[in-house]
């Protein structure tokens, strides 16, 4: 055995699995996917993104993990063993969840917020929610600096703790038992949400095929919008996957959980849309995404229910909790695996927890910042013509280096020379070989590339309100 896994590896299939799976499952799956999937056709946009999911998704995902687990290293030093010239790759994927972390953090800090407010409501306790305008009680939180930047500093502290504990006595650990707390949370608000006077209409939102989305250009649109979902809901371009392959064991299947993290994260979505519609339709309310989606409408649904609402409040923000925050480990160890390489190549002691305290210290202050900007209502100088600061970060990371990196990352490895074969040997490791070799190279070669392109265009129309699709 060479130096692998020096920084740490997996202890079990099912860890790794869930690890992965927490990395994956994050806000976009609960907030973006059913709102999306609803806008954008229903049961037509499930198809588009099941066919995008089986021939990008797990695709790259493919190429990731095998990358890692071959090279056994972080994202930057990974792509250099490929060549030196690609370390700017590398750091594309090291300065994404550098940027994410922050506001990442702040928004796992939000659900942290309102899953206590639940509490305090279901106690009768004077830190609940206690009927006030969910609107109103909203925007009193996020422009409220003091509190936002502690529940960000929170949530920034866990992070740094479980990842300070090791891949499998901190992240491997932690995930085993919240990903399975997770899903049955998930199941128990599905079962009161769809049993709700009034649920189907909001079944139907979500699942009622309508291909009248796709006419004339409109199937563009679908696929950009298809297409960002699932590669930023698969958290690939920012080094995670890379990382996370990097700690397998070499007897673990590339190719069964090349496909297995992909369809979990997918099937947690599809869960998502289920719990949240119907509640929202049966309540009388507009379906919607992002913070307001999360933090109003439900809040507000919450409060309709009467003395069990509360009840089931605190058990949807603790588990968006949950799925924020096994993504921000995954953020915050996929940054450090880079700076660990870095000690580990000049021939010291790689120093885990002085990394991740250090990393975390650099979150804590770009989290407190976004935390004043307060979602742009504070007052801050805004730049790039984003109205947060939030979205400026988000705007460099998700809206340009992600896609950018995994656009030449998969002609780095579908078309360049020295990255064609890269790492055919390492997935011929499987038991019973590569087998989807074929598919796979043709994946990665004419249909990866047109949609990260697409998604690429997408992200920056998207940003900048100019409509392209
Ligand atoms: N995949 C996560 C989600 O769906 C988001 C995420 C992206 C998390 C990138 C970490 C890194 O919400």
């Amino acid at each position: 055995m060479e130096h692998h896994h020096k920084k740490g590896e997996w202890n079990s299939s099912f860890g790794f699995l869930m690890a992965a799976v927490g990395s994956a499952v994050g806000l976009g799956n609960l907030w973006a996917f059913p709102y999306k999937m609803g806008k954008n056709g229903g049961f037509a946009f499930l198809l588009i993104y099941l066919i995008l999911v089986a021939t990008v998704g797990i695709v790259i995902c493919l190429t990731e993990l095998s990358l890692g687990r071959k090279t056994g290293k972080g994202v930057v030093a990974a792509y250099e063993s490929i060549s030196k010239k690609y370390s700017f790759v590398g750091w594309f994927a090291w300065i994404s969840p550098m940027l994410i972390m922050g506001f990442y953090c702040m928004l796992g800090g939000y659900c942290l917020k309102y899953a206590v407010a639940n509490l305090g409501d279901l106690f009768g306790a004077s830190w609940g929610v206690n009927g006030a305008d969910s609107s109103e009680y909203f925007s009193s939180f996020f422009t409220d600096q003091v509190q936002t930047s502690i529940f960000t500093l929170i949530i920034v502290a866990l992070t740094v703790v479980i990842v300070m504990g090791g891949v499998a006595k901190g992240i491997e650990r932690f995930s085993t038992i919240a990903m399975p707390a997770l899903f049955v949370m998930m199941v128990i608000i599905i079962i009161r949400s769809v049993t709700m006077d009034g649920a189907s209409e909001g079944l139907s939102f979500v699942f009622k095929p309508n291909f009248e989305v796709f006419r004339g250009t409109g199937w563009i649109s679908v696929l950009a919008s298809a297409g960002g979902q699932m590669f930023f809901s698969l958290s690939l371009g920012m080094g995670i996957t890379v990382t996370y392959g990097s700690y397998m064991k070499k007897t673990e299947s590339l190719q069964r959980n090349a496909f297995l993290i992909p369809i979990a994260d997918t099937i947690v979505a599809v869960m998502a849309a289920c719990a949240i519609m119907p509640a929202v339709f049966a309540s009388g309310l507009n379906p919607g995404q992002g913070p307001s989606l999360l933090f109003v409408t439900l809040q507000t649904v919450f409060q309709a229910m009467g003395s069990i609402g509360p009840f089931f409040g605190f058990l949807l923000y603790f588990l968006v909790f949950i799925a924020a925050i096994t993504s921000s480990i995954a953020l915050l160890e996929a940054a450090s695996a880079v700076i660990m390489d870095k000690q580990i190549e000049k021939g010291k002691q790689h120093n885990r927890k002085m990394v991740c305290l250090l990393i975390g210290l650099f979150v804590a202050a770009e989290g407190v910042f976004v935390s004043l900007d307060g979602l742009g209502a504070n007052g801050f100088p805004q730049i790039l013509g984003q109205g947060c600061w939030l979205d400026t970060f988000d705007l460099i990371s998700e809206g340009v280096l992600m896609p950018l990196g995994a656009l030449i990352t998969a002609l780095i490895f579908g078309w360049f020379k020295t990255g064609k074969e890269f790492t055919d040997d390492e997935i011929a490791l499987d038991q019973g070989g590569f087998r989807i070799r074929r598919y796979y190279h043709f994946c990665l070669r004419w249909i990866v590339p047109v949609i990260l392109l697409l998604v690429l265009l997408g992200q920056i129309s998207t940003f900048f309100g100019l409509d392209w699709f």
